[in-house]
């Protein structure tokens, strides 16, 4: 009895601490959208990724920030982009344009469209240019693409930059 309440009462704050973490994790395992058709699971982290470039489509109405893991930010900085090393995870989220309230000149990001990524393995992912695609629609992030062969459509438009790796994107100057 008294090893008991010994026990208990010692291990008390670490066995709350454990139930935490597991609670915690599933939580985080909720909001964890599920992998994309071909496989592909939501790189984690991205929302704290850093710039690597901006772009606008016009015929889209849309803003994008391009993101990239720490292996993709190295690679830009140096400007060793062509090829990009393996590793590489670029990332794309795009917004619908919206006016700023307060300033009409202004273009804003609205409505969150889609976030998706391109992940380099030369190997891997060597049937779609070495690049794994994905992608996950709006804020209830939903994988996109009915099955595995959706990444031949992304791997087929990204041709059009087969001369800079299949990646669009120049890094911006960050003097
Ligand atoms: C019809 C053409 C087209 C298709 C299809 C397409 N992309 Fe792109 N993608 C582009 C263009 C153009 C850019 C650069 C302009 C921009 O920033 O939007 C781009 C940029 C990107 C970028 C940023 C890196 C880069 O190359 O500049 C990622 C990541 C990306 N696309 C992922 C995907 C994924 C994943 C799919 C398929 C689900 C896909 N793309 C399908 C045309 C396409």
């Amino acid at each position: 009895m008294f090893l008991l309440i010994f026990f208990s009462k010692r291990f008390l704050p670490l066995v709350s601490l454990a139930g935490g973490f597991v609670l915690a994790s599933q939580v985080w395992a909720a909001d964890k959208p599920p992998p994309a058709p071909n496989g592909i699971e939501r790189p984690e982290g991205y929302q704290d990724w850093r710039p690597i470039g901006v772009s606008h489509r016009s015929d889209k109405n849309s803003l994008r920030i391009i993101v990239g893991n720490d292996i993709a930010v190295q690679a830009a900085r140096a400007g060793k982009t062509n090829p990009w090393p393996d590793g590489t995870i670029l990332g794309k989220l795009v917004w619908e344009d919206r006016v700023h309230e307060n300033w009409a000149a202004a273009t804003v990001p609205g409505k969150l469209v889609h976030t998706e990524f391109m992940i380099r393995d030369a190997r891997k992912y060597a049937g779609t240019k070495g690049w794994g695609f994905a992608r996950w629609l709006g804020d209830e992030q939903k994988p996109y693409g009915k099955d595995a062969t959706f990444a031949n459509e992304c791997a087929e438009c990204h041709t059009a930059a087969k001369d800079t790796d299949h990646v669009f994107t120049r890094p911006v100057s960050l003097p």
